[in-house]
């Protein structure tokens, strides 16, 4: 039943939207989506339905922002490591002893949001010393996101699973930010897409792909256009071509010219003409119901009740725990911390791996519960300052910021932290304060020692970034001396 306020304007909205994107409105989704599209007519000053209906069918600025309201943008480098590594292993391998090293390899991140996944493989083609003359091509419905996959600029959240060799060899520190270098970026291009439209993009009617990246979009669409969207991918692949989805995203059966090869997890789909069959483990796969569902079953299910936990208390694993969050199986990690509501470190890495599987609303909302539980746990309230700086709520952030450093005022991170978003709202003099505090706190370690709260930040790197943080403020204002930041 619908309730009783939904009007034909209502469905007019949610039908254009499917149309459009493709998308599958039906239960929390169609909520979701309302309530996107009511904050879309707040940014665009609407107030009824009916005018927002003309209002996004007669100006693109208004559908552009609609757009960018329902789209589940999610994403961070190197989504689902196994993928990347049969990537490397089997794909791009096999493709270079079949063609030569030297010949260009085509690849198509599609529905690439902000450009995580589309730089990540070209990461991957240049470590594998693939030809340059390759092309990454990332494409999305949205143009914001768009606009910051060809920035390359990057919050530590994007980037949550990199280790301190990664970072410096692809990142350099930008404020809060990390800046993807240049001979990466090049590697890639970015094109405003809908997978909806009957035409694929230029480039890839130039040229076939030899890998179709999909992961995380065919979740949310219907069962019609999926097939459609489907139908045309495989029309883009070469012969021996692949497309790639992600492993919560529905299974895709019974397609003429695709074979499923499944591999540690995952599932991969092989395109050929002839219908030949090349990989001798090919196994048919189970009929999921629909992936949300899928979804939700799977992970109450991994986590013990309350009278299991009462029955059998064991120690937490924090190494496994870490483990499992390294190779994204992040299912696992809730599994192992679900037992240890008490300690705030398992929350941490908990929280974390929530904010990997559902975003980081949903993580944002349980680690403010969690803060609530474990006033005193500096790491949570961390993550929390960072999980609303990513929604866009600054001050809040800084508050949390603050609240850290007055937990312990030796935390360096915390100090540039809470820097980096007052030199944003212009108050130079208490930023420039929490830089020198920072590049204080780094100078006096080791300069190879790891910065606490972060994985493979060094010391000697915060220390330089905030001392180009501090050169690069304007003139001090004396006005603030002697209050704390
Ligand atoms: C959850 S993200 C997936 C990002 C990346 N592929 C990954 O797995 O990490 C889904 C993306 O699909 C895009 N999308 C949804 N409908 C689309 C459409 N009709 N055409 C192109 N992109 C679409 C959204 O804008 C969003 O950025």
């Amino acid at each position: 039943m619908q309730p009783s306020s939904f009007t034909t304007a209502h469905s007019q909205l949610l039908q254009f939207l499917s149309e459009r994107m493709g998308l599958e409105l039906i239960g929390t989704r169609r909520d979701a989506a309302l309530s996107a599209i009511r904050s879309a007519m707040a940014e665009s000053d609407v107030e009824t339905f009916d005018e927002y209906y003309e209002r996004i069918t007669s100006e693109d600025i208004h559908l552009d922002r609609l757009i960018d309201a329902v789209s589940v943008g999610e994403t961070y480098f190197f989504r689902e490591p196994a993928q990347f590594e049969f990537l490397r292993n089997h794909i791009i391998t096999g493709l270079q002893d079949a063609r030569g090293y030297d010949t260009p390899i085509h690849c198509w991140s599609a529905g690439c949001a902000s450009g995580e996944e589309a730089y990540s493989i070209a990461i991957l083609l240049e470590d594998m010393g693939v030809s340059p003359s390759s092309r990454v091509l990332g494409t999305d419905i949205s143009k914001s996101a768009i606009e910051q996959a060809r920035a390359g600029l990057y919050r530590a959240w994007s980037l949550r699973t990199a280790d301190a060799a990664f970072m410096d060899r692809y990142f350099s520190l930008d404020g809060l930010n990390y800046r993807l270098c240049d001979r990466i970026r090049e590697r890639a291009i970015f094109e405003r897409h809908n997978l909806t439209a009957p035409v694929a993009p230029d480039m890839v009617v130039a040229e076939s792909c030899d890998v179709i990246f999909l992961r995380n979009v065919l979740i949310y669409f219907g069962r019609d256009a999926a097939t459609v969207l489907i139908e045309r991918l495989v029309s883009c692949l070469t012969d021996g071509g692949w497309l790639i989805t992600a492993s919560c995203d529905p299974p895709i059966q019974g397609h003429p010219t695709l074979e499923s090869i499944s591999s540690e997890g995952c599932v991969f789909y092989r395109h050929r003409k002839s219908g030949a069959r090349t990989f001798p483990t090919v196994r048919s796969i189970a009929i999921a119901p629909e992936c949300e569902q899928r979804f939700v079953s799977t992970l109450p299910a991994a986590v013990p009740t309350v009278n299991e936990v009462a029955t059998k208390p064991h120690p937490f694993d924090r190494d496994a725990a870490e483990k499992a969050s390294r190779v994204g199986d992040y299912v696992e990690v809730i599994r192992l911390t679900a037992d240890h509501p008490d300690d705030p470190t398992a929350k941490a890495i908990s929280i974390r791996a929530t904010a990997n599987l559902t975003g980081s609303l949903g993580a944002y909302r349980e680690c403010d519960r969690s803060c609530r539980d474990h006033p005193f746990s500096v790491e949570l309230h961390y993550l929390r300052g960072l999980f609303l700086f990513d929604l866009g709520r600054s001050s809040d952030a800084a508050d949390a910021f603050r609240r850290v450093v007055y937990l312990d005022p030796t935390l360096a991170l915390a100090h540039f932290s809470l820097g980096t978003i007052l030199a944003k709202s212009g108050d130079i003099s208490r930023a420039r304060r929490a830089f020198q505090t920072a590049h204080g706190l780094c100078m006096a370690m080791d300069p190879d020692a790891i910065i606490p709260l972060t994985e493979h930040e060094p010391a000697s790197r915060l220390a330089a970034a905030a001392r180009s943080q501090i050169d690069g403020l304007a003139p001090a204002d004396d006005t603030a001396i002697g209050e704390n930041p």
